[in-house]
């Protein structure tokens, strides 16, 4: 649960999103509530309590934008190398590894404005890349050993096309990092 990035968020899109749940229809479920085992408990008790709510930059402040929609949508917590427990890469220059439970790995993309990855990409191909997402036919049933993916794509094909540019002028003005990273390694090449 991205805490800390919702924690930076502005508190009228809190409220939105509060707003929005509960509009939805109530249904009873059984499922209990979650107890952190003895150190999760510690960690959480000294989490900082406040939380740092920002004001949404305009939209025609686009790199300040693009960043508030990166921050607000966990972008760095999947695009970050993560190992044994804590972020040990550059912020949003990928390498995070997800192992599946039938043995292959995922890796995430470097999305710094590197060779490796994002410098050539224009724009257009950028907001298409995503958008793609929204037409179902993108959408289907892997066979075992096929490359599958963890990107929320289909949700981030929701953006407009505005926030999706924004968010490619955030990219587009870090630091770009080298980090080549394999996408995908099958059971048998892992
Ligand atoms: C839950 C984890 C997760 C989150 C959150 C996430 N990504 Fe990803 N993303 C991945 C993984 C894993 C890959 C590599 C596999 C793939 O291409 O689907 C990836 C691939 C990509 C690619 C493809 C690059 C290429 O090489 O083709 C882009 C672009 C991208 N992500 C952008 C974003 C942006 C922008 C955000 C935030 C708005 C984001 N991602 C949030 C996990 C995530």
């Amino acid at each position: 649960m991205p805490y800390p990035n919702y924690g930076k968020i502005d508190a009228e899109d809190i409220e939105a999103v509060i707003a929005y749940v509960r509009s939805l229809e109530p249904i009873a479920t059984e499922i209990e509530a979650s107890k952190p085992d003895f150190l999760v408990n510690l960690i959480m008790g000294i989490l900082p309590l406040k939380a740092g709510l920002t004001k949404c930059p305009p939209a025609s402040d686009a790199i300040a934008y693009g960043k508030y929609l990166v921050t607000a949508s966990a972008c760095a917590d999947c695009h970050t190398q993560f190992e044994n427990g804590s972020y040990t890469g550059k912020p949003l220059a990928g390498g995070r590894s997800f192992l599946f439970p039938d043995g292959s790995v995922l890796t995430s993309a470097n999305l710094t404005p590197h060779e490796t990855r994002l410098k050539n990409w224009c724009k257009l191909q950028f907001i298409e890349r995503i958008k793609m997402y929204e037409d179902p036919e993108h959408i289907r049933k892997l066979n075992p050993g096929e490359m599958q993916t963890i990107m929320p794509w289909a949700m981030y094909a929701g953006m407009t096309t505005t926030d999706l540019a924004a968010i490619f002028d955030y990219l587009q003005s870090l630091e770009p990092v080298e980090n080549a990273v394999t996408k995908f390694l099958a059971k048998e090449d892992s």
